[in-house]
């Protein structure tokens, strides 16, 4: 039996540069898909698959997100003042406590990168593997990614799993990139990975997103990995050199992945979420969208 995945990790220390000036002063895990930050849908996506403790890798300059993930009583209090009790009741249910919530927040410091922030969350994790979410990569679907890794893990450990999906050859000096050894249902095994290659240099055309789940060994690995692309501590790199003992797979999960760190993809997250609500039926019509839902006359 596989053990169980307790503790999701999520990196959210990163400047964000792509999106200044938006950014300035709010963090990028806040900007709103409609009204749902970016760190709401992670945060939703791993409490559905039931992990116990989430550890928010953040940085000082970014106080913002606390006070978005932690419950705000005074707020609440005011809104039920108000009368506007289902609006309180909604932001209760979405907020963690931190005395009911298992929940940690720890500071990056200097931006070494992402395999450096998953070790800054070592001392805090409960035993077994953790999941790590990046919030920037928003997968919509029933169910959630991350459910779906945790499941397919559970069917048999193979080491280290990472969410994939196919990317144009173009976009690979984009992403992580899977060395593919074979296939097995919705796993790609795979024996490497590389940090954004040029396309030509690419092992395929299988790219990670923003899930992780990751044997505990990672964190021995990230302690002696040693900067790669970017002059970072890449993720990556460390996954890769645990494939040969380890093990390592990919997993397709079955959702729609939207790349919300690119300005492009927030849009279309905005828009694809708008089609679904009858509300933005006219306002998308206005723009000669459609939407999934045809108003009544
Ligand atoms: C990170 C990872 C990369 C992965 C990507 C997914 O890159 O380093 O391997 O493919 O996330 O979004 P970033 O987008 O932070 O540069």
């Amino acid at each position: 039996m596989t053990a169980q995945v307790r503790t999701a990790i999520f990196p959210v220390a990163g400047l964000g540069t792509r999106f200044l000036p938006a950014t300035k002063a709010t963090p990028k895990e806040l900007l709103p898909v409609i009204d749902t930050p970016l760190i709401q849908y992670a945060i939703d996506e791993a409490r559905e698959a039931g992990v116990e403790r989430m550890v928010f890798v953040s940085h000082p300059s970014k106080s913002a997100i606390e006070r978005h993930v932690l419950d705000d009583a005074d707020l609440r209090a005011e809104l039920q003042a108000r009368g506007k009790a289902a609006l309180a009741e909604e932001l209760a249910e979405t907020a963690l406590c931190p005395v009911e919530d298992d929940v940690v927040f720890v500071m990056q410091d200097e931006p070494l990168g992402l395999g450096h922030a998953v070790l800054c969350a070592r001392d805090h994790v409960l035993p077994g593997p953790v999941a790590v979410i990046l919030p920037d990569d928003l997968i919509l679907g029933r169910p959630g990614a991350l459910s779906e890794m945790i499941a397919a893990h559970a069917r048999g450990d193979r080491g280290h799993l990472v969410a994939t999906m196919t990317v144009p050859r173009e976009e690979t000096r984009k992403y992580g990139i899977l060395s593919v050894t074979g296939r097995d249902g919705p796993l790609l095994l795979a024996d490497g990975m590389v940090e954004k290659p040029e396309p030509a240099d690419a092992p395929s055309a299988e790219a990670v997103v923003g899930r992780y789940i990751l044997d505990p060994a990672i964190f021995e690995a990230l302690a002696t990995q040693t900067p790669g692309a970017g002059g970072e501590i890449q993720l990556t790199d460390a996954i890769a050199r645990g494939a040969g003992t380890i093990g390592m797979a990919g997993f397709r999960f079955s959702g729609r992945r939207f790349d919300c760190g690119s300005k492009a993809g927030m849009l279309s997250a905005t828009l694809h979420l708008a089609a679904q609500d009858p509300d933005y039926a006219d306002v998308l019509a206005e723009h000669g969208l459609r939407s999934e839902h045809v108003r009544a006359a």
